[in-house]
């Protein structure tokens, strides 16, 4: 059987196109590091979280050079720390956040970031940013988990390394 030459054109073409549609999806999947937030965090009592040894009473603390922890309470409507005062963190850091809920199912997404996080009762959703600009970011709850929902929200601040030595003192 003879295939003609236009056929064959045609043919090779459409395998670089199915090669490279496998090789955009292979990189949107691992390529940006994008990840599921994992189990990791463990699990906590949802009645009395800060007992457990995976989450520390709720704030931001250092844990090595341009390291930092961030313990934060999603509850019914408010992140702590987040709402009432933001949570500072300083610039060219790296910050692993450690979420949980004491009652309802929240979110906890960094508008301007790929953090977007389901925070279960019970579960500590823990995961890693770097902030390596300043600027302040809103936490949107974009879970329902209420009357109050709409109003749920807080603040990220990544400040100057001097302005957070200054703030701290
Ligand atoms: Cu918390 Cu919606």
């Amino acid at each position: 059987m003879e295939i003609h030459r236009f056929e064959k054109l045609w043919l090779l073409a459409s395998i670089v196109l199915v090669v490279s549609f496998i090789a955009t999806v292979t990189y949107g999947a691992v390529g940006p590091g994008i990840a599921m937030v994992s189990d990791s965090g463990g699990t906590v009592d949802p009645s009395n979280p800060t007992a457990s040894d995976n989450f520390r009473e709720p704030g931001v603390y250092q844990t090595g050079e341009n390291e930092y922890a961030v313990y934060v309470l999603a509850r019914q409507f408010l992140f702590e720390p987040g709402t009432s005062e933001p949570i500072e963190v300083p610039v060219d850091s790296t910050v692993t956040f450690y979420v949980t809920s004491p009652d309802v199912q929240h979110g906890f997404n960094l508008v301007g970031t790929n953090v977007n996080a389901m925070v279960i009762p019970g579960q500590v959703a823990e995961f890693t940013v770097q902030f390596e600009e300043e600027k302040r970011h809103s936490i949107v709850c974009h879970e329902y988990c209420g009357s109050g929902h709409h109003t749920m929200s807080g603040n990220v601040t990544v400040v100057s390394q001097s302005e957070f030595d200054g703030g701290d003192a």
